[in-house]
């Protein structure tokens, strides 16, 4: 049994096949309007959401399919105090696939240990957004015409920006990547995404603070909101939420063929007058989350025919060390046993297997 957990749960030929799958959605509509005939999808939202849901509802009517759920945590018995364990036992009597949405760190993770049917993660806290990397990748393969010899900026909130984080363990695993790392100190890029994915593969970065430095050497510049909600100071979040404003003066700086993405939704941090820019292809971004979002439905469906569930991955576990992230799902998840997995051995690091902090 398949699931889309992180965005390296699938290979990059995988990753390759559903844009080519996506592309083929967008130009044969009609090949696909009953591709899913019967079959349930659940959006389980325990966080809000707009693009991510109402996408993955609409790719899934549009492929002929049905769709229930919930939009917040208080509709749901997760209120009296529900497991993520049980509730994905329980809707896997329901429907043939679902969608989660949860601000703790791993729950998706844990749904899937605990369903019979695939799991999507919509979102984990600010740890992982990989079906927004399927978003994005599809848009920079439309807008770029590749995915290969890019320079890739990354500007605003790398810390907390969970879709930051899925995009680079995407983009790190084709040739010629670069990426500009453009964030205030305080929101830098996680130390075990620059350690595991950009040191541990020799993918060349530069951590900078000023965008307009950076601007004219950007094929892709990948802007993103400050996460207000990870925050835990609210004075830290007021000095920082205007670190960055792209604007039509900073614009100018950039190339000619450069294209701006933005996961969306924004506060502050583009002008509204740069969605005139033809460059600007955020909104174009969001309706390849639905295409995308379609050839994900159809892939673990198919993959469903053989529920085989995969086993954990044994190599480097460890049992006796207990997660200190607070955010963890692992933090308030009833039984759920503390694991976590040697990862980086020359440095003796343990990760927690849920969200990837150090333990
Ligand atoms: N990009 C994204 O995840 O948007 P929503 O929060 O509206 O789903």
């Amino acid at each position: 049994m398949r699931s889309l957990i992180s965005i390296l749960d699938f290979s990059v030929e995988e990753l390759d096949a559903l844009i080519a799958t996506a592309k083929d959605i967008i130009a044969y509509p009609d090949k696909y309007r009953e591709a899913c005939k019967y079959k349930k999808l659940a959006t389980l939202f325990f966080e809000p959401s707009t693009r991510t849901r109402l996408s993955f509802e609409a790719a899934m009517l549009e492929l002929g399919g049905s769709v229930l759920g919930f939009s917040e945590a208080s509709s749901s018995s997760a209120s009296k105090g529900e497991s993520m364990a049980d509730t994905a036992k329980i809707l896997s009597c329901y429907v043939d696939i679902m969608a989660i949405r949860h601000p703790r760190e791993g729950a998706p993770y844990v749904a899937s240990r605990n369903a019979t049917v695939p799991v999507i993660n919509a979102g984990d806290g600010g740890h992982n957004h990989p079906t927004q990397t399927l978003a994005d990748l599809l848009t920079i393969s439309r807008e770029k015409g590749r995915l290969h010899d890019l320079t890739i900026g990354l500007c605003g909130d790398l810390k907390y920006g969970r879709t930051v984080h899925s995009l680079i363990e995407a983009m790190a695993r084709y040739s010629g990547i670069r990426f500009v790392l453009i964030s205030p100190k305080e929101l830098r890029l996680p130390g075990y995404i620059r350690g595991n994915v950009l040191d541990a593969h020799g993918i060349p970065y530069e951590e900078v603070f000023s965008l307009e430095e950076a601007m004219p050497q950007l094929d892709v510049l990948y802007m993103t909101r400050i996460q207000r909600e990870r925050f835990d100071s609210v004075e830290e979040y007021e000095r920082l939420k205007n670190s960055y404003v792209l604007d039509v003066e900073k614009m100018a700086l950039g190339k000619s063929d450069m294209c701006v993405l933005h996961p969306l939704p924004r506060v502050n941090e583009i002008s509204v007058k740069v969605d005139d820019d033809p460059r600007a292809a955020y909104f174009r971004q969001a309706l390849n989350g639905k295409y995308m979002r379609m050839a994900l439905i159809l892939k673990l469906l198919e993959e469903a025919k053989n529920p085989e569930k995969e086993p954990l991955d044994s190599e480097g576990l460890v049992y006796d060390r207990v997660c200190t992230n607070p955010k963890c799902i692992s933090a308030v998840e009833q039984e759920l046993p503390h694991i976590c997995r040697l990862t980086e051995p020359e440095l003796g690091i343990h990760r927690c297997i849920y969200c990837e902090q150090k333990v």
